[in-house]
């Protein structure tokens, strides 16, 4: 790295976060637990939203153990609106590492710590400088676009192993007696000036030694290849109620998108229709209308919903779980969605 302003640089940006910082949750923590469950929660999940799911996951697990011992149904009912649900499910497991192998501490160093269940390079980096102060890298790509400017590194972003080639310069570049509101810093400044689209450049506590803002065009910057196109699928969402007021439920595969998370029987309209499923379960249905027709967007992904509800006589087969029952069950924000409707429809009925 061939840059002239690393002393003057690291002041700039740790004072600025000193004095400019959000005031966040985890902010007023070093506990490496709770760091690391803010960071996992932060992963491709915005700030505001983040906040009030930190807040009643600490409430209900506020330690390591606790959320080890957790029902696994329990802990996704935390996570539920999220998404990425696996991510819950790898902290977990984290965590049970951690207290079977490292007698419940945290380990303070990259070897150890990113042996753990679903700590990658970042979210190691990440503990490590926020709990434990180590000058150790955590770059994510608003850290990349942070850098790129700074640095005026030309790399597509959007190709893996380029972070390999941040991930040296923060190496270079971090404070290594504030590596925390260092690391924090980048992140704090990717998030609220070194923005994607018109960064505020005025505004910048480090605008001086930025390369992108002296030759003037930091939107240039990061270079980011397109990214692969979204598939869309079509289903048709069948809510079943027998005549002792209960649903007929479905738990999706342990593997896959939305992983064990529950919902109402879901069509593929390409491979089958609500008569052959209406057959396979042996419902006999007394009335149907339709309920809601909307779209879901995931990241490469896009449900196209149709929601039927549907009276019918009770029958043996499948899970018929009452209001009460469903109420506890963690379900993807699309079938939560419908439930509303059908709560909505039905109330003071
Ligand atoms: N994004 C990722 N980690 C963060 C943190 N610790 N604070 C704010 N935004 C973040």
């Amino acid at each position: 790295m061939n840059y002239p302003y690393v002393t003057e640089f690291r002041q700039s940006l740790v004072d600025w976060f000193n004095t400019e910082k959000r005031d966040l949750p985890w902010r007023h923590t070093t506990d490496p637990y709770k760091i690391w469950v803010s960071e996992v929660m932060l992963q491709q999940t915005r700030v505001d939203t983040v906040i009030p799911y930190y807040n009643r996951f600490m409430e209900s697990f506020p330690t390591l153990d606790l959320l080890a011992e957790a029902p696994q149904e329990y802990l996704l009912k935390h996570w539920e609106g999220l998404g990425y649900y696996s991510r819950a499910r790898n902290l977990q497991a984290g965590a049970r590492e951690v207290i079977e192998n490292y007698g419940g501490i945290v380990p303070d160093n990259r070897h150890e710590i990113s042996k753990l269940k679903g700590v990658g390079p970042y979210t190691a980096g990440a503990i490590l400088s926020i709990a434990y102060n180590k000058p150790e890298h955590a770059v994510d790509g608003n850290v990349m676009r942070v850098l790129s400017r700074v640095l005026d590194i030309h790399e597509d972003i959007a190709i893996p192993k380029t972070k390999k080639i941040f991930e040296s310069a923060v190496e270079e570049l971090i404070d290594p007696d504030h590596a925390s509101s260092f690391n924090q810093g980048l992140m704090e400044l990717g998030a609220l000036i070194c923005t994607p689209t018109s960064p505020k450049c005025l505004l910048c506590p480090v605008r001086e030694y930025c390369t992108a803002f002296n030759e003037g065009e930091p939107e240039k910057l990061p270079v980011k290849s397109k990214k692969i196109k979204m598939k869309h699928l079509t289903y048709d969402v069948l809510v079943y109620e027998n005549d002792k007021g209960q649903f007929l439920m479905q738990q999706r595969p342990e593997q896959g998108l939305l992983a064990n998370l529950w919902q109402f029987p879901m069509i593929d309209t390409s491979q089958s229709s609500v008569e052959n499923f209406t057959m396979e379960y042996k419902v006999i249905v007394q009335a149907k209308h339709e309920l809601l027709t909307f779209k879901h967007v995931f990241s490469h992904l896009t449900w196209h919903l149709n929601s039927y509800y549907i009276k019918c006589e009770s029958t043996e087969l499948g899970d018929w779980l009452n209001r009460e029952q469903i109420e506890l069950l963690p379900m993807p924000v699309p079938m939560l969605k419908i439930w509303d409707e059908v709560k909505k429809q039905t109330a003071g009925k």
